[in-house]
């Protein structure tokens, strides 16, 4: 039976990074302890379910997205009497625990792992996805999306493993029953426990075509193309709905999955309420693709695609910002002169949207992408790929560097900006990816006290969705204004109304005086410094909400 979950509706989800929130012990590292003390701040913006990026056992080749231990709490972020601590801080808070689950690959250094690699005839041989070479080589031209082949030649099996991530990231293979027991049950164990979602990391990938046939799309510069026949496949889909049956129906699991789907129509496959898969979607998008790519009329058709495929029988995830993108106010606003009213421009356009509003830590203060000196001062593997495969295409290095700089997912993981001293009060010690120098001026302690900060901004809208329906459960539609980069929408919900425009750059943009019918208080306005909306010329990145 298809049991809506209405309680999504209202939730307005934090995520945090964990090793860049804050350090409790001064080792450089943000941990668990150091989440728990921080907690009152999650209160006071006011949201209420907390995604936590994962804390398992991890020797950290892709910060903790690659698992050694799915019961177990990474050492540098404390232990698991740290994790109940947390959970039972959220629980009294009102705070919902969403664990970030990552089941298409696991470590290389996990248990299941070396048992794998160690024979053919290891009980675990097939946990993994093993092939013969074929002619000497690896089986088929496929690139991993770190760089090189995602195949990986180990002598103990003379066979070659699969990883669509690094090669310490080998995929599990979901074909073999008794690994997806295991998996299964841990995720079991992790709902007795008390977590109440899951985010689901990389899911599009379960099912693999067990021919492995070469990708026809043309190579990157180090020679290997991706899989074009990897993400979607319908036995994926199975597999998703085996974990719903078997996990998130029974025990009334939210869950989130983060997937791969160049159409709408493959992205609702994964969310459509009838499909009993997940409760909501976020598609990852290159961060190249989104820079070449985005605009405000995409992002208004973007919305409206996904809005109108499913206006009664799905719900949306929506977020600008994740570990994984550059910062929203530097890739969407501007970071310079309009710094303040864009990144409150993006933070009102999101949360006057339909769907559950991701605050992704750091996002509540405008915190910007940061531009390290040299390749060596980034941390993530993507960045470092990214660089290679420019440099291989012939580009300048200090070009290389400053196009991998604007990608990187460093952007989003430099330590969060406490205060104002010279590690933005994240730790006593030194932090392990340089804190952002621009701290000084943005931090939260100042904008604690500042009513009109971009942190105070955030607190009004969560506020303001927490209390009316019609921001949770209103309609959506949008108005022709005539100009792209003036986004004109209405919600509405049981008689309320609430009209919203959004000038998205830095010319002035007129309201059609037709469209402002109607209109009375402001509820919400970016330019609330400056004494807020004073006419129908919107300023750069002026937003405002009125109701009718
Ligand atoms: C998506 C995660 O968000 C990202 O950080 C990670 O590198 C890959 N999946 C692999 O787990
Ligand atoms: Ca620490």
């Amino acid at each position: 039976m298809v049991t809506e979950k209405d309680w999504i509706k209202d939730l307005i989800i934090y995520q945090i990074y964990p090793r860049s929130f804050y350090d409790s012990n001064g080792d450089g590292i943000g941990d668990l302890p150091g989440i728990l003390s921080k907690l009152d701040h999650l209160t006071e913006l006011g949201v209420n379910a907390l995604w936590l990026s994962p804390v398992y056992r991890s020797p950290n080749d892709d910060n903790g997205y690659d698992i050694s231990g799915y019961q177990e709490i990474m050492e540098e972020f404390g232990t698991m009497e740290d994790w109940d601590r947390l959970r039972d801080g959220c629980k009294e808070r009102g705070i919902r625990i969403i664990m970030d689950l990552v089941v298409n690959h696991s470590s290389d250094e996990h248990p299941w792992f070396i048992a794998s690699k160690s024979s053919r005839d290891d009980p675990k041989s097939d946990y993994y996805i093993w092939r013969d070479p074929v002619d000497g080589h690896e089986p088929n031209n496929w690139a991993s999306c770190f760089g090189g082949s995602a195949w990986e030649f180990v002598p103990e099996r003379g066979q070659y493993y699969f990883h669509y991530f690094s090669k310490k990231q080998p995929d599990l293979n979901w074909a073999c029953p008794e690994l997806r027991e295991e998996i299964l049950g841990m995720m079991n164990w992790w709902v007795d426990k008390g977590v109440d979602g899951f985010r689901v990391d990389a899911i599009s990938y379960l099912d693999k075509p067990q021919d492995f046939p070469d990708s026809r799309l043309p190579p990157r510069p180090d020679g290997y193309s991706f899989p074009d026949c990897l993400a979607g496949r319908p036995g994926t889909h199975a597999y998703i709905r085996e974990m719903n049956r078997r996990v998130f129906a029974p025990r009334g699991v939210l869950t989130v999955g983060e997937v791969s789907a160049p159409t709408v129509e493959e992205l609702t496959n994964y969310v459509r309420t009838e499909r009993e898969e997940f409760d909501m979607a976020i598609p990852f998008v290159p961060p190249v693709v989104e820079i070449d790519t985005w605009s405000p009329e995409k992002l208004k058709s973007d919305v409206w695609e996904s809005y109108s495929a499913m206006p009664r029988d799905g719900w949306w995830a929506r977020f600008f910002s994740n570990h994984d993108k550059p910062r929203q106010v530097s890739l969407y606003g501007d970071d310079g002169e309009y710094w303040e009213v864009s990144a409150k421009l993006l933070a009102i356009f999101l949360h006057t949207l339909p769907g559950t509003p991701f605050v992704y830590q750091g996002e509540e203060i405008g915190m910007t992408n940061v531009y390290l000196p040299s390749i060596e001062d980034y941390d993530d593997p993507s960045t470092r790929d990214q660089y290679n495969q420019y440099i291989l295409s012939g580009m300048e290095p200090e070009a290389a560097l400053s196009r991998a700089r604007l990608e990187s997912r460093d952007n989003a993981r430099t330590p969060m900006q406490w205060d104002g001293s010279e590690n933005g009060g994240f730790t006593t010690g030194r932090p392990w990816l340089g804190v952002n120098p621009n701290t000084a001026e943005i931090n939260l302690e100042s904008q604690r006290s500042d009513p009109h900060s971009v942190y105070q901004c955030y607190r009004k809208l969560i506020a303001l969705r927490k209390e009316s329906g019609v921001l949770s459960r209103g309609d959506l539609k949008f108005l022709e204004t005539g100009c792209g980069e003036l986004i004109g929408l209405i919600r509405s919900y049981e008689g309320e109304t609430l009209l919203i425009f959004h000038n998205f750059s830095r010319q002035e943009h007129s309201i059609p005086a037709a469209l402002l019918e109607g209109a009375g208080e402001v509820v919400i306005s970016s330019y609330d410094r400056e004494g807020g909306y004073i006419g129908p010329d919107l300023r750069p990145y002026e937003s405002v909400v009125f109701r009718i």
